[in-house]
């Protein structure tokens, strides 16, 4: 086992544990942002640099620490390291950069985009950008590209993090899809419409940390916060069937996969959960899906009587314990009335 002290905290880890992953043993509150890394896509992470940290001391062998930040997603721990994370006001001026390089060709389009609310690069930009941007130049504009019936690629919005590469890549059978050109001129390729058809594409939709890839049969349907979450499961035969539905009153508006404390899905679902199953009757619905309480989303979950039901401010390190937990039946003051 290798130690390795994060922000003073100090964990024991297998070799050939990133610190990425390290910090996140320790818990959200001191892992780095992940953009791009994503830990049940092979070989994701290496692109964004939003996971940046500095590393004060190599090892125990040579504690000379590193000359410049590293992508924490990229970077093995080694035995005896010492690695700042937060506590370094350096290394946050640097991901500040990171995020206004990030935004230089991004719109500000979130009153009307449909990931508003759980954006990763929303919430990035908040908790580590700048209040103005220095960009004078025109920014990169797209069509808007119909990805089959569902999905709708808005490449305005795209960081180019290749989570929904590595999805097409590796969840669907064939590689159909990939990045075109290189630097500024670089793009989502347009024949990840080929993709399309295999069952389990409408994931890129989960993974994209942005807005780049949405749900046809949600856009513009309604912000992510007027929604009610729940968890629900059906019997499936493609895939686990276990899955949030964000319900509006007695509609279920969306279907996504469950997201873990990093905002990961925790198992990939097929396009028949996501798409064709809009009926409350068709799910087994288990109970308010946990949201983390820092989350916009959490603040709508008001009961009529303006107490805040005890699932809002449940901590994100509840997750497990709770998803653990038999099927119980919804309680009354829970049920979908908005
Ligand atoms: S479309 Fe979304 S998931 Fe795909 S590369 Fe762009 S930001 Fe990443
Ligand atoms: S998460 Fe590490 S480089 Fe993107």
């Amino acid at each position: 086992m290798l130690k390795v002290t994060i922000d003073g905290q100090t964990i024991e880890v297998p070799e050939g544990t990133t610190i990425l992953q390290a910090a996140r043993m320790l818990g959200p509150e001191v892992a780095p942002p992940a953009m791009c890394y994503y830990s049940t896509l092979e070989t994701s992470g290496g692109y964004c640099r939003t996971c940046i940290v500095k590393v004060t001391k190599g090892s125990e062998k040579d504690p000379r620490p590193m000359p410049k930040p590293v992508a924490s997603c990229r970077t093995m721990v080694m035995d005896g390291m010492e690695v700042q994370n937060k506590t370094s006001p350096e290394l946050l001026e640097a991901r500040k950069g990171v995020v206004e390089f990030l935004l230089a060709n991004h719109p500000l389009d979130c009153p009307v985009c449909d990931q508003a609310g759980e954006c990763h690069l929303q919430d990035l930009s908040f908790e580590h950008g700048a209040e103005s941007t220095r960009y004078e130049f025109e920014r990169r504009t797209f069509e808007k590209i119909d990805i089959g019936p569902n999905v709708q690629l808005h490449m305005t919005r795209c960081i180019l993090c290749y989570r929904c590469v590595k999805v097409a890549d590796q969840l669907t059978p064939g590689r159909s899809h990939g990045v075109l050109n290189r630097g500024d001129a670089s793009e989502i390729s347009t024949y990840i419409e080929k993709s399309i058809d295999n069952e389990f594409s409408g994931n890129v939709i989960d993974v994209c940390p942005v807005g780049a890839l949405t749900d046809k049969t949600f856009r513009f349907k309604n912000r992510v916060w007027f929604t009610k979450p729940m968890d629900a499961h059906r019997e499936c035969d493609k895939c686990s069937g276990k899955v949030a539905l964000w319900f509006k009153g007695a509609d279920v508006l969306r279907v996504t996969g469950r997201k873990d404390a990093f905002g990961e899905v925790e198992e990939f679902i097929c396009n028949t959960c996501r798409f064709e199953k809009k009926d409350a009757a068709d799910w087994k619905i288990e109970g308010p899906r946990v949201i983390d309480h820092k989350s916009v989303i959490s603040s709508n979950h008001y009961l009529a009587n303006n107490q805040v039901p005890d699932f809002a401010f449940r901590e994100v390190a509840d997750y497990k314990a709770i998803e653990d937990k038999p099927v119980q039946p919804v309680p009354a003051q829970n049920q979908l009335n908005n």
